[in-house]
């Protein structure tokens, strides 16, 4: 039995969603292994462009690079979005940045400072907030479904995390000083979520890029990169992104594009490197 309060039951997410799409259909799950496998499930069976795939608690929640994701009942936000884009599959890895302007915005507007990390966490004063895990599947048709998966930390005090995150890890109540309504703070990340969407597919996603740059704590930083691929890790000096959402990092005299990987920002002689 659910004895918690700040439900995010479907009828309390629909009930003042501003969004025509993003979340008017929801798959609700007490605990699922991911929402993200959820979604990949329902792609190929028809579901529609902006279904929303939500649980209470993951058993297998996944992060970036194959990691484990702590989704413990009623402390977080955890869910996929469906999304069954017109433009080009190559744009598709941008949804993550979309997503982090999205999260980041939604926080602002609860007066919450968010800095977004290069390519997808998001964090306050160098601890992590939320993360985006987006994958694409081909459907049967050929057509191709992008799901982006969002895990917000929202309602953990800070003995809620186990011990090894819990100092690289923080919630918006803990910003906050308060309990945050969770379906209020859903329905506001879906809404800039399809503003920002929307307006990528008609006009391409330089708006997303240039918020992405406002919220960013990883440009013009020196960086550590590593699991960038080749096994290899270098520092350097993050230029900026590029058309793909690289990440350009000016190493020993030559710009480098980093697809993928971890960051770890280096400031006065202090790492922040971690992953929740
Ligand atoms: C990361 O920071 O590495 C990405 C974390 C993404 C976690 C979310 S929680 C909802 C969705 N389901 C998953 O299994 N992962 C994503």
């Amino acid at each position: 039995m659910n004895i918690n309060t700040d439900n995010i039951f479907p009828e309390v997410i629909l009930d003042g969603l501003d969004t025509s799409c993003f979340g008017k259909k929801i798959h609700y799950y007490d605990e699922t292994a991911s929402t993200n496998l959820e979604a990949k499930k329902y792609a190929k069976e028809n579901a529609p462009h902006g279904s929303l795939f939500i649980a209470e608690s993951q058993s297998a929640g996944r992060g970036r690079l194959e990691r484990a994701y702590y989704t413990p009942k009623y402390k977080g936000l955890w869910f996929s979005l469906l999304l069954r884009p017109k433009f080009n599959m190559e744009d598709a890895p941008k949804c993550t940045l979309l997503a982090a302007v999205a999260v980041a915005l939604a926080m602002k507007e609860i007066s919450l400072v968010a800095e977004i990390k290069w390519p997808n966490d998001i964090m306050h004063d160098g601890k992590k907030i939320a993360g985006i895990l987006t994958e694409m599947v081909t459907n049967p048709d050929k057509t191709y479904s992008v799901i982006i998966g969002i895990g917000i930390n929202v309602n953990f005090a800070k003995e809620d995390f186990p011990e090894n995150i819990r100092d690289t890890a923080t919630s918006l109540q803990i910003m906050k000083g308060e309990k945050i309504n969770r379906a209020k703070f859903l329905q506001r990340v879906l809404y800039f979520a399809e503003k920002l969407y929307n307006k990528a597919e008609k006009d391409g996603f330089k708006e997303i890029f240039d918020r992405w740059r406002e919220f960013s704590i990883t440009l013009s930083k020196e960086v550590r990169v590593i699991n960038a691929g080749d096994g290899k890790e270098f520092t350097g000096f993050a230029l900026d992104i590029d058309e793909r959402g690289a990440l350009l990092v000016e190493s020993q005299g030559k710009v480098r594009r980093v697809l993928a990987g971890d960051v770890s920002i280096r400031e006065m002689g202090k790492n922040h490197d971690f992953s929740l």
